[in-house]
């Protein structure tokens, strides 16, 4: 059994942190997000890793996450030239794949369950195809499924204008070798790509089995702010391990689950967690609330923020309202006057967002 991580993509819903950097590797919890689909995989017993990435943005993926020996497993790097589709995808990776079974995994998608009782079902009944459904309130958004009452699959669209149900298709597939015929003989799409939707549905029309198992847990697709930021939310909530190996000095209070990571130094602040502080952060009369996550190498000085995600090297100093709902990116600098702003000043990249509320 093998597995293919999908890591390309442009990001366009999470402009502009995507101008400079994969969305694969926006941290949730100060971890890329690509990182924990491959610790699931690797969970589940998988190790031989295929990640699929484009020419824009693969280098970074492939720099930062290595050959997979901090996972304990192997990893080979695919590139896909265009974004051509999830079909055309696992078609570039035919040669990686070979006639070995897989999982494929999107690599901006967080799950809760564990893969184990899936892959012991799809392996157990030799299926040729299994797929995971969540009901969801905007099923137009995703793939949808029509099933019967045995859970098996009777019908797949993408992206429906009239949805046949409410059970949206996670990112999250596994595949016998019968895949690669179904794509062999699928037309790209209305929007010009090779759609795995598509090629399930050929599975299922030549017979072959497939079937739908439901999620138990969680399931957060990371691609825009407020999706990124609930992903922050539940991780800190669930998997955060309380270590303090920061400097912190006798006037700042610490409540709650509260990890900050070596070199950082807390000064005359409060931190109520859950929250995650990097390493070498220099965080000085400050109120850190729930929910926040803060990269490595960050300034935060007479700031007062909860429910946020900062990236390394972001800088905020003297904000006197409280930030709250809010993703900085890498080496940005929020500052404001000591005294109510007289006037606001900005220099903010293309696609940014800013609310004064
Ligand atoms: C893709 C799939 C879609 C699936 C979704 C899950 O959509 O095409 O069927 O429901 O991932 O994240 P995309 O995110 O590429 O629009």
């Amino acid at each position: 059994m093998k597995a293919l991580i999908l890591s390309g993509g442009k990001g366009t819903r999470l402009r502009p942190l995507t101008y400079t950097g994969a969305k694969q590797l926006v941290p949730v919890a100060n971890k890329p997000i690509l990182w924990y689909g491959i610790e699931s995989i690797v969970a589940a017993g998988i190790t031989d890793i295929g990640i699929i990435i484009s020419p824009e943005t693969g280098e970074e993926i492939a720099e930062k996450t290595g050959n997979g020996e901090r996972f304990g497993a192997k990893i080979t790097y695919i590139v896909q030239d265009h974004p051509l589709g999830l079909a055309h995808a696992v078609k570039v990776a035919q040669p990686f794949l070979g006639d070995s079974p897989f999982i494929m995994y999107l690599g901006d998608n967080l799950i809760q369950d564990s893969l184990n009782s899936f892959l012991d079902e799809f392996k157990s009944k030799h299926l040729d195809g299994l797929i995971l459904l969540r009901s969801v309130p905007n099923p137009t958004a995703f793939g949808v499924a029509k099933v019967d009452e045995q859970g098996r699959v009777l019908q797949l669209v993408e992206k429906p204008k009239v949805p046949p149900s409410n059970l949206a298709l996670v990112g999250v597939y596994f595949f016998s070798p019968t895949i690669h015929d179904a794509i062999a003989s699928i037309k790209p799409s209305a929007r010009g790509e090779l759609e795995i939707t598509d090629a399930i549905q050929e599975l299922i029309d030549t017979q072959k089995t497939v079937e739908a198992l439901k999620l138990e847990g969680w399931w957060l697709d990371t691609g825009k702010k407020d999706d990124l930021l609930e992903a922050n939310r539940i991780i800190l909530d669930n998997k955060l391990d309380i270590v303090v190996e920061a400097e912190v000095d006798e006037k700042s209070q610490i409540s709650g689950r509260v990890h900050i990571e070596k070199s950082s130094k807390i000064i005359n602040s409060t931190i109520r967690g859950p929250v995650i502080i990097g390493q070498n952060c220099h965080i000085e009369n400050c109120f850190i609330g729930p929910y926040t996550s803060i990269g490595d190498n960050a300034t935060l000085i007479d700031a007062d923020l909860e429910h946020s995600v900062i990236l390394e090297g972001a800088k905020i100093v003297e904000i006197h309202q409280r930030i709250v709902d809010s993703l900085i990116g890498r080496r940005a600098k929020l500052e404001m006057a000591p005294q109510r702003p007289k006037a606001l000043r900005f220099m903010v990249g293309d696609d940014s967002h800013i609310e004064l509320v």
